[in-house]
Parts: C-alpha cells; structure tokens; sequence
C-alpha cells in the first residue's frame, strides 16, 4: 500500500546546488530547516501569535534528497498543551520536479507561544480563534 501523506501542505521549495553538502546531496540541515519553518508558520496561525522551537523529537533521514527535487513539508497539529504545541512534520519530494512523491523523513517538533518579552503566553482555545485562522487548516488532528 502506498503512503499517504498527513497533515496539510504548509512549504514547497526547489532543493538547489548551493544546499548541497561536499559530496553533492542535500545537506540534512538545510531539509531540518525547511521544517522548522513549516511548523512555525503552523504554529503560528495556531497560537495567533510569536512562537519558537522549544523541542525537537529524533529524526531520522529515510531518503536522500537530491538538487532539483521539490521538497514539500506537510504540518499536522498534534497536541496542545498550555503554551506549548507539539506539531508532527513530514518532508516528502518530488523527484526532479515531477517524478513520484516519497517521504525523506518525519520528525515532531514542540513549539511554545511567546509574548513580546519572549515569556510563554497561553494557546487560545479553538473556538476563540478569529475565523481567518481557522479557514481551511485546523481540520485535521486536534
Ligand atoms: C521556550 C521558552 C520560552 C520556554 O521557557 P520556560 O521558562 O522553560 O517556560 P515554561 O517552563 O513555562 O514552559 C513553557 C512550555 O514549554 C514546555 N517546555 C519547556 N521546555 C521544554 C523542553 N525542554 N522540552 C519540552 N517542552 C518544554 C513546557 O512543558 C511548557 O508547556 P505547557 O505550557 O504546554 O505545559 C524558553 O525555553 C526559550 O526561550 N527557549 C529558547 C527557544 C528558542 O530560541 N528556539 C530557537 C532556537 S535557535
């Protein structure tokens, strides 16, 4: 059976050359990146305010990732604590912009909302949220 993919399509990018460690794949640090960026920006639209990555559970890298692949992360909220949110990420590509979809590695990051001076702020309640927060994302896993 093949897998599907969980969560929603939050980043899409294209893996180029500069991203490349010395032997000419793509530098796991670069796809970890792109992950977190994911999961911020679904982080954010869920707390409506700053957040940052407190937490990081083990990653591994099923699949190489090659220049040229779009690299595509889907976000799916978890759970959510007090001020914090644990968001499950899954970094899947394209080969060579059209080929076949596979999962190169999932991973759940913990993000804490953060009020101007940085310190942790409550995670409003799903029905306190303002409409536009709510169109079209948080369908799935709370
Ligand atoms: C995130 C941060 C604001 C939390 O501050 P803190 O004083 O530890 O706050 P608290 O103890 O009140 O914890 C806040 C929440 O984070 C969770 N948390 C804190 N440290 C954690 C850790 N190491 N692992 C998992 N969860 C953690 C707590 O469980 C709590 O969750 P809850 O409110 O949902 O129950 C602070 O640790 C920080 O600023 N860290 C740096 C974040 C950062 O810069 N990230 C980018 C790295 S480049």
């Amino acid at each position: 059976m093949t897998e599907k993919t969980r969560g929603r399509l939050t980043t899409r990018t294209i893996a180029m050359p500069g991203d490349t460690n010395p032997s000419g794949d793509i530098f796991g640090g670069w796809v970890l990146s792109q992950m977190d960026m994911a999961a911020g920006i679904c982080a954010g639209q869920r707390a409506q305010s700053r957040v940052v990555t407190v937490a990081l559970d083990s990653m591994s890298f099923i699949q190489p990732v090659k220049v040229g692949d779009i690299l595509g992360v889907y976000t799916d909220i978890e759970s959510v604590g007090r001020t914090s949110m644990n968001i499950h990420v899954e970094a899947w590509v394209r080969r060579g912009r059209i080929g076949r979809r596979e999962k190169v590695t999932d991973a759940t990051f913990k993000f804490v909302a953060i009020d101007e001076d940085g310190k942790p702020t409550p995670v409003p309640a799903l029905e306190d949220l303002p409409a536009y927060a709510l169109e079209g994302y948080f369908d799935v896993g709370e």
